[in-house]
């Protein structure tokens, strides 16, 4: 199941991204131009044994294709601070990536997180214990509402540890590097504090 089948729009940006003719995708497709034309205008849908050859065909994954999302990443020296998390809302599944991309769990199309400031019923205090600090989140760990995981991101580090329900939200860190503490309640979201 996908959240959302190809659209006209899409197609037709991608089309015209690749330089192509609306003949000349339809003949790699084994289609008639005016096809190509009733998917770009909402008057048809490409059936689904060609969505496969039509994202070939136009050069992106058939998960970009679906979702319109098409990404293009240009900074292949990726700086782990400009990390992107995303949680799957249906299983939990939790995906990190260097850079942008289409990200997908439980066939639906997830969002990067944005992450906000920590807020009063989010605080994280940091502790000095030798050589590392101690990070604590004071926050209700039911099944309900808790912390599912604490992370600290640095330009090349990333550290995360994951929570559970009926445990505390608490953990050592080296916090080398400054950098943010990430953390992530399942009702509140992505919540960040400057190191
Ligand atoms: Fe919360």
């Amino acid at each position: 199941m996908m959240n959302a089948y190809v659209t006209g729009a899409t197609i037709k940006q991608l089309r015209e991204l690749k330089a192509l003719t609306q003949a000349q995708l339809a003949e790699t497709l084994g289609v008639t131009a005016k096809a190509v034309s009733k998917w770009e205008t909402g008057k048809g849908l490409p059936d689904i044994t060609l969505i496969e050859p039509l994202a070939g065909a136009l050069g992106v994954s058939v998960s970009e294709l679906m979702s319109g999302d098409v990404v293009q990443n240009n900074n292949v020296s990726s700086n782990l601070i400009r990390s992107k998390f995303y949680i799957c809302p249906l299983c939990g599944n939790i995906l990190h990536t260097t850079g942008r991309a289409v990200v997908s769990c439980c066939g639906i199309t997830l969002p990067p997180l944005e992450a906000e400031e920590t807020d009063d019923a989010h605080t994280i205090t940091i502790e000095k214990v030798e050589d590392e600090y101690f990070v604590t989140v004071p926050h209700p760990m039911t099944k309900e509402h808790f912390i599912s995981f604490i992370a600290h991101l640095t330009m090349d580090r990333l550290q995360m540890v994951k929570f559970y329900p009926e445990g505390n939200a608490e953990t050592r860190f080296s916090l080398r590097g400054g950098g943010f503490l990430y953390l992530y309640c399942n009702k509140h979201g992505l919540m960040k504090k400057k190191v």
